[in-house]
């Protein structure tokens, strides 16, 4: 994962966002390995204790802030790159229409924060069939995608 990070992201100017955070060391891993310039790492997660034991452990130029990934409160076209680790595992839990649902806002707002025509979505997932269906069905078909229609996806896997 350190690798495959750092090959895609190489610009340290980059504006970078981890989603759902949790207590992971991922985002100080992230803003040391990649040397990415001050105040370019935004980590969020909606549970407010989490956010304050992040904030607790002071590592200067990682912005922690609490906030629901489905009602993000960023301008659009915000940032270059979003990384997600377990946050859709997290989301997307069956094929219901709820998580259906809950997956589909998620994306949209992931892409309607990212620069339209080259913000690059990382998703580390356990890829469960339904995951990789949902990722599938508004990355690659465009079901439920707002914008399909003035941005461009290359989605790999
Ligand atoms: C499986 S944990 C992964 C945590 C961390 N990324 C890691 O690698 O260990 C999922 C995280 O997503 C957060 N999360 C779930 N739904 C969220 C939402 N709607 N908005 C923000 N964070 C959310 C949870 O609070 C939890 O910290």
């Amino acid at each position: 994962m350190d690798y495959y990070l750092k090959q895609s992201i190489k610009d340290k100017e980059s504006n970078v966002l981890v989603v759902g955070c949790g207590n992971s060391l991922l985002s100080e891993k992230m803003h040391k390995g990649l040397q990415l310039a001050k105040d370019k790492l935004v980590s969020i997660d909606f549970e407010e204790k989490v956010i304050k034991h992040m904030k607790n452990r002071a590592v200067e130029g990682i912005d922690y802030q609490v906030m629901d990934a489905l009602h993000m409160t960023f301008e659009n076209g915000t940032y270059n790159y979003a990384v997600d680790k377990g946050t859709l595992d997290a989301l997307c839990a069956d094929r219901s229409p709820e998580s259906t649902s809950k997956v589909i806002q998620y994306f949209n707002e992931i892409v309607r924060v990212l620069k339209p025509n080259g913000g690059v979505y990382i998703c580390i997932s356990l890829l469960q069939d339904f995951v990789l269906d949902a990722l599938v069905s508004f990355f690659n078909k465009g079901f439920g995608n707002n914008h399909s229609a003035d941005n461009t996806f290359d989605f790999r896997i």
